[in-house]
């Protein structure tokens, strides 16, 4: 029977790879769950929980030298990774594309690993999309984030001391995260408003009772993927100009603008936040990755002109309990590819999701974006 170990994550994070409640999902794949001790503490989950579920609890040492699959969410530390035997499959987010260090470890190593942001974005995917569960989270918690820094109210509401007008909302970049920003702000009474390059996404702006903004020309490219390309310089002078005059109408701005493997588009220059309300609220989503207001700060909250920018990128780990059910069904949905019927590992190469998501093997880097982004630097090197 093969031993699926759970480890503890570090702080700052409050997550765990599996919750209690999915302990069972793997007893019934044959599999056998050891959870290290206190592992699901911050998520509200405690060591008698996952026993009544038929979890074992362990020590670290223990999961890490005799489980088959090691689930962490964030990569347990370089040095307890070196004893690891090639037949152990480490899974967890590795950021593979923004941590080739980590990368070369695990080739000079012979680790074998799976890194759940590398699942590829296709429709048989999708239950196991762990960017898509975090982001949904993201988007949920930042409008709420806004809420609570904006010193007025988001629903229109009539009183016997007048009406308040309803905020207004802009939510830039309208993927996972800024359809549920959208959703999330019109729940809460808001006017929203809503851009997005690639015009696809009009019909699911407009269903969820925003207006769409739209700029002519946009670049679209269907092989991207589904994703944004980069816009030419003509279309980017437009859209900041749009920009520029929704932002100054808006009190609250949610930019989730992000491009696979690069910095992230300027959206909102400083002259953007000095013509936008005083007490006005930004939320940069894309602030790990540059941002798209040139003011945010990575993991702050700042105060520009009288605006408040936030540059959080924790918002998954502050919703632990259902953060990591999402990320644990994810992780779950992944590893039934890789049990066959017997309960034993199987990997089949010739599946694409295996395939993308398959970091390191055998010393070798199997994703191939992965392994041209590491060759690529290597020459910049020498
Ligand atoms: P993301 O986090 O990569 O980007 C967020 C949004 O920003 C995107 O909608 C993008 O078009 C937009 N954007 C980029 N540059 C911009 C600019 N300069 N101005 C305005 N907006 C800009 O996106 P996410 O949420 O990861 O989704 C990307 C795509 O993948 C979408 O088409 C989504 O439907 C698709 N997807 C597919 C899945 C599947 O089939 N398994 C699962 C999740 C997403």
């Amino acid at each position: 029977m093969i031993k699926i170990g759970v480890l503890k994550e570090t702080a700052p994070e409050n997550r765990v790879s599996v919750l209690p409640a999915q302990v069972g999902s793997f007893v019934k794949q044959k599999a056998e769950v050891w959870v290290e001790e206190n592992a699901g503490e911050l998520a509200f989950s405690s060591d008698e929980q996952y026993r009544e579920q038929g979890a074992k609890i362990v020590s670290r040492t223990e999961i890490l030298a005799q489980a088959d699959i090691l689930l962490s969410i964030n990569p347990p530390k370089k040095d307890e990774l070196q004893n690891l035997k090639p037949e152990q499959l480490l899974i967890g987010v590795l950021q593979p594309l923004s941590n080739l260090d980590l990368v070369s470890y695990l080739v000079e190593n012979k680790i074998s690993s799976f890194s759940m942001d590398s699942i590829p974005r296709i429709t048989r995917a999708q239950d196991k999309d762990i960017l898509s569960s975090m982001a949904t989270v993201t988007g949920y918690k930042a409008v709420l984030d806004a809420a609570m820094h904006l010193p007025q109210f988001f629903p229109m509401f009539m009183t016997a001391a007048g009406t308040i007008k309803p905020a207004k909302v802009l939510v830039l970049g309208a993927g996972v995260a800024g359809l549920q920003a959208i959703a999330t702000a019109r729940r809460l009474g808001a006017q929203v408003e809503a851009f997005d390059v690639r015009s696809e996404v009009k019909e699911q702006v407009e269903s969820l009772g925003a207006k769409f903004v739209m700029i002519e020309g946009a670049k679209e490219d269907k092989t991207a993927g589904g994703y944004a390309v980069e816009q030419t310089e003509e279309y980017k002078q437009k859209q900041q100009a749009l920009v520029q005059l929704k932002a100054s109408q808006a009190n609250v701005v949610i930019t989730t603008a992000q491009i696979p493997g690069r910095k992230a588009p300027i959206l909102i220059t400083s002259d953007t936040v000095q013509k936008m309300k005083a007490g006005s609220v930004i939320v940069d989503l894309a602030a790990s990755s540059g941002g798209n207001c040139e003011l945010s700060e990575n993991d702050k909250i700042v105060q520009k002109f009288g605006v408040t920018i936030i540059g959080k990128t924790d918002y998954p780990t502050s919703m632990p309990l259902d953060a990591s059910q999402m990320y644990g069904r994810n992780v779950y949905n992944f590893i039934k590819l890789m049990i066959d019927k017997d309960g034993n590992i199987n990997l089949d190469w010739n599946d694409e999701i295996i395939n993308q998501t398959c970091i390191t093997h055998k010393g070798e880097i199997m994703n191939e974006r992965v392994k041209s982004l590491f060759n690529n630097t290597l020459e910049k090197k020498s």
